[in-house]
């Protein structure tokens, strides 16, 4: 198991925000009756986890700087150091009461993501990495999955949902992977899905428009769990273009070479 002074600080707050997601998510099934409805309530959950997020890394690791989903950027006095935190990932799917969501929390240090961990309180799933260390899910350390032809490969993406991104592009993506892999999935929590891909439980994983928060833990699981991790062009960088494929070298060099086809 892995266990530092800088992972254990990560672990205690994203336990600490998970428990009250965990509050919430047990009001959230008397809400959705009332006619206001959920969603209000949600935002509220989602703003809620991230200031105690906030409070602890802040306590912990003073003049870190901040950025979350939530509440945007917040600088520090240490400009090497920057939280990249999103403190839901998977609001649909916890809107709706479904348990796949997580609580992400990467660590940047001079522009490279040196410590992750995705929190999943629905289920206590705790992946964690750091740089060099490898990845752990609980006690276990994590290896990709090896598979290396495409038809035995289960494969997850993101599909843009109303008012976001190009739906055509993503129904031309499905229409050629559909063809060529064992088994297609759409989990709702791109943090998870790359844990997942890091587990070796998905063999691999492509998105579309995401935000550094959704991937910043992701990248350092599936990286030191022995994967790889890319934009759609190969070797550009997924929190720059938002943009991610990542599975093993086979699979990731497969999906690269298919989606750029896709693409042009
Ligand atoms: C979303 C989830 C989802 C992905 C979306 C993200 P949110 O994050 O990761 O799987 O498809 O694009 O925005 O909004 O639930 O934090
Ligand atoms: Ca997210
Ligand atoms: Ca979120």
């Amino acid at each position: 198991m892995l266990s530092s002074a800088l992972i254990n600080v990560m672990v205690k707050a994203a336990r600490r925000a998970g428990r009250s997601l965990s509050r919430d998510l047990g009001e959230i099934e008397n809400l959705q009756v009332s006619l206001k409805g959920p969603a209000n309530f949600v935002s509220l959950a989602d703003k809620r986890a991230e200031e105690m997020l906030y409070a602890d890394l802040a306590k912990s690791r003073p003049g870190y700087g901040f950025i979350g989903e939530e509440g945007g950027n917040r600088e520090g006095a240490d400009k090497s150091h920057t939280w990249i935190v999103d403190p839901l990932d998977g609001t649909t799917n916890f809107l709706h009461g479904i348990p796949q969501f997580a609580i992400s929390i990467g660590l940047r240090r001079e522009g490279t993501i040196i410590a992750g961990v995705i929190y999943n309180p629905a289920n206590d799933e705790l992946y964690i990495a750091e740089r060099g260390k490898g990845a752990f899910l609980n006690d276990q350390r994590l290896r990709v999955a090896g598979r290396r032809k495409l038809d035995e490969c289960v494969v997850a993406c993101g599909l843009p949902h109303i008012g976001r991104g190009d739906h055509e592009l993503a129904l031309r993506e499905m229409a050629v992977l559909q063809n060529k892999v064992a088994g297609f999935r759409r989990f709702g929590a791109a943090s998870l899905d790359m844990a997942f891909v890091a587990a070796g439980r998905l063999d691999g994983y492509w998105e579309r428009n995401l935000q550094p928060w959704d991937m910043a833990a992701g990248q350092i699981m599936i990286r030191e769990a022995g994967g790889v991790v890319s934009g759609i062009e190969g070797s550009d960088d997924p929190l720059k273009t938002g943009n991610v494929i990542c599975g093993n070298e086979f699979v990731h060099g497969e999906l690269v070479k298919i989606l750029k086809a896709v693409g042009k």
